[in-house]
């Protein structure tokens, strides 16, 4: 098949080939998929997309006309793509399920641990020969309470290792796991019950209707006030508003955050030199206690190969006529 890939990063390009084994025609190209640049897929079979890539209603459209069949995404969450059309396109979609839920979690707990222990602080004070240590108090996580919002593939190893760490865990989600109360003592109870209850808050749902600015400032009134909050899911979840408001206020203690709700066409790219001019991500990044990182916690050599061999695979099974058991689309064809 000949297959263009949007979005396509210097670092995954290797992991994408090796797994392509030669077997089909791809071409990379760094621009996102967008109504404007849906015209580079004319005469492809089918696309490649990431998370900042935006598949909605009047792109997809396009890709039909332009002959495109076949959709699918080197991510988790596929809330950039607008699947009830695609489905009524006959556009066939599919995600990478699950590629590395430790890469993410582990981010989650790196974004936490540099947060609570001021590592950037101290770093930079280190730098300039500074060993004062005013101001770089953190808390023992041992006994602290981590309430974690969706309990799935990252949600649960998210509760493993904070459960390593000594914490009492609480989870909320519309579904419960067994394994995480039987084996990690994890109490379910309701999203009110866990902001008010936790000493860390760590946000692992999908960005859906549902989830779409569930931490609002309703949420963050009823947190503790030393509350570390860290998102690596979708920014979105977030009201990004109402928690620079928090944040001026002195309602939370910290946030970590991999992801942002404006990043689409920030994120991915140096803009060093031409500074976004996102006046939430500005306040966000002035605020000492806020600790950014631009959408990498999948970034690991494990989580690029998965991606790459289920990219791979669902191309492989679409080239061979069967369907792929990672399609989000339902298509009887
Ligand atoms: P998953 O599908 O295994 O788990 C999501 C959990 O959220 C499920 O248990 C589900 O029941 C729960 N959930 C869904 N809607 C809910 C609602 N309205 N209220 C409460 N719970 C709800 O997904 P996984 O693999 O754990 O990924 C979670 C999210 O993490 C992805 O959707 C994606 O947006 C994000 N992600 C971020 C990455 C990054 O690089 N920062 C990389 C990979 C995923």
């Amino acid at each position: 098949m000949k297959v263009l890939i949007y979005s396509a990063k210097a670092f995954e390009i290797p992991y994408l080939e090796k797994a392509n084994r030669k077997k089909h025609n791809l071409t990379f190209v760094e621009n996102a998929l967008s109504s404007e640049t849906a015209m580079q897929a004319v005469g492809y079979d089918a696309i490649s997309i990431f998370s900042a890539d935006e598949a909605c209603f009047l792109t997809l459209e396009k890709l039909k006309d332009f002959g495109v069949k076949y959709i699918c995404l080197r991510s988790v969450g596929y809330d950039n793509v607008n699947l009830r059309a695609a489905s009524r396109l006959n556009i066939r979609v599919a995600n990478v399920p699950a590629y590395s839920p430790y890469a993410i979690a582990e981010h989650a707990v790196s974004l936490l641990l540099t947060l609570n222990r001021k590592l950037i602080d101290s770093n930079e004070r280190v730098k300039r020969y500074n060993f004062n240590l005013d101001g770089l108090v953190g808390i023992d996580l041992n006994e602290k309470t981590v309430g974690i919002i969706g309990t799935g593939k990252i949600g649960s190893v998210m509760a493993k290792i904070m459960n390593g760490f000594g914490c009492k865990l609480l989870g909320y989600d519309i579904s419960e796991d067994k394994e995480l109360i039987s084996n990690y003592n994890l109490r379910y109870t309701t999203l009110q019950e866990l902001c008010e209850l936790s000493d860390i808050i760590s946000i692992h749902v999908p960005l859906n209707s549902d989830t779409h600015h569930m931490i609002d400032e309703d949420l963050i009134f009823l947190m503790k006030k030393d509350v570390m909050i860290i998102n690596t899911a979708r920014g979105a979840v977030i009201n990004t508003e109402d928690m620079i408001d928090a944040l001026k206020k002195k309602q939370i203690g910290a946030l970590g955050m991999d992801v942002f709700e404006n990043e689409k066409g920030i994120f991915f790219k140096d803009q060093s030199q031409d500074i976004p001019d996102d006046p939430l991500l500005i306040q966000l990044n002035a605020f000492p206690n806020v600790l950014i990182s631009g959408h990498h916690a999948f970034l690991t050599k494990e989580a690029l190969t998965n991606i790459a061999e289920t990219t791979l695979y669902n191309l492989d099974q679409w080239s061979k006529n069967k369907e792929s058991d990672n399609e989000l689309t339902d298509i009887t064809t």
